[in-house]
């Protein structure tokens, strides 16, 4: 159902879920996926591991990897996700760009390309980027959330378009530093060097894939290059929002300002925060004659204590209310510090669940009570 009041996210395209691991990222991206799509925009939700039931609950436990899966068709709801899968974008790329099929076959299967596509730093990230450049081009959502690859800083994630930018810049040292030190050496091409360094990787088929590779993959990588850019673009742009995911137990405002510190760096902004796994506010605790009572009636109830409630036992269950309440307290103060750290900062909250939210109905609450 649509809403006349303003709607989450209204004026973006993109969405990153950043925040550090464990934190409820890709749990939020699902809430909010089906927040947006009950508001009536057609939504996708990039999700790169999903827990088995959550990916249960998506539909994407039997899905091919990669491909957008259907979650949501009801009248006016239209929810797709879809699991990245790092190396098939990669190969569509390479796909696309060779000049022949025969070409990309060669180039998918030099050993080359195969050590770089792995370790090439921030592969899953620069994937990640491509794919959703390929939403956007393909134009048929109106929000791509993005959950972003568990990393340590979102500086990785970031970082992707120009550490391809530089392998374009200089393709041989960079491509060879993938591959190990010895690459670097075959570029200059001392002789002693190059036949020592055919022995120690395998010989003279390497060189070979390589010639290949250098000449082949050079158009690849213009498009490489040209979907970071434009990515960047997009990221810089206003079409870009950024909801940064943490937990109210390990939240520090030091590390959401480190977050956005980062960010800002790249022109982005964190838009909101949800603050997940708030612990319920523990009330103030009964007046000690009302515990006893209770103590008491307890006691009655169970044949082995029958003792008046001793001042330990009191005193045990006020030290435990107390406990209680200064992490309550502290949330609170959590929540007022990062609220008031930036004009425009919507901070937003999700209670600690019983059970994970991993079904879509759980979900569907979960959302309600973050964005709702
Ligand atoms: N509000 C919540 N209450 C209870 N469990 C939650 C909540 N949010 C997330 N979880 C659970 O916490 C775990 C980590 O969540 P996940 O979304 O996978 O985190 P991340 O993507 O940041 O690594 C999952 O088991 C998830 O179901
Ligand atoms: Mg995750």
């Amino acid at each position: 159902m649509a809403e006349t009041t303003s709607t989450v996210f209204q004026d973006r395209r993109l969405v990153l879920c950043v925040g550090p691991g464990g934190v409820g990222k890709t749990t939020c991206a699902a809430a909010l996926g089906l927040h947006a799509a009950a508001q009536g925009r057609r939504v996708v939700v990039v999700t790169i591991d999903p827990a088995r039931r959550l990916a249960q609950a998506l539909g994407l436990e039997s899905c091919t990897p990669g491909e957008v899966v259907p979650v949501v068709r009801e009248p006016g709801v239209h929810l797709d996700a879809l699991i990245l899968d790092g190396a098939k974008v990669f190969e569509s790329i390479v796909r696309d760009n060779a000049s022949t099929a025969q070409t990309a076959e060669t180039i998918l299967n030099s050993r080359m390309y195969q050590a770089t596509a792995q370790r090439l730093s921030g592969a899953l990230e620069f994937a990640a980027m491509a794919r959703v450049q390929m939403l956007v081009d393909a134009g048929a959502h109106d929000l791509i959330v993005l959950d972003t690859p568990p990393t340590a800083n979102a500086i990785d994630f970031l970082d992707a378009p120009k550490r391809v930018r530089e392998l374009i810049d200089n393709p041989g040292a960079r491509l060879l530093a993938g591959t190990g030190r010895f690459g670097a050496r075959i570029l200059g091409l001392g002789s002693s060097v190059l036949s020592k360094t055919l022995e120690t990787i395998g010989g003279g088929q390497f060189i070979g894939d390589l010639g290949v590779f250098l000449r082949e993959f050079a158009d690849v990588l213009e498009e490489f290059h040209r979907r970071g850019g434009n990515f960047e673009q997009l990221l810089r742009s206003r079409a870009t929002g950024v909801l940064l995911v943490t937990s109210a137990s390990t939240f520090s405002v030091r590390e959401a300002e480190a977050f956005s510190s980062q960010l800002a760096a790249y022109g982005l902004r964190v838009d909101a925060v949800v603050l997940n796994r708030i612990d319920k506010t523990v009330p103030e605790p009964p007046p000690k004659h009302q515990l006893e009572a209770v103590l008491r009636s307890g006691a009655a109830a169970s044949p082995v204590a029958a003792d008046t409630p001793g001042v330990d036992q009191v005193q045990r269950i006020y030290t435990a209310y107390a406990g209680a309440r200064a992490l309550g307290e502290r949330t609170r103060r959590s929540i007022e510090a990062i609220s008031s750290s930036r004009a425009n900062l919507q901070v937003w909250t999700a209670s600690r669940r019983a059970d994970p939210p991993d079904t879509l109905p759980e979900l569907r609450e979960l959302g309600a009570e973050i964005f709702g």
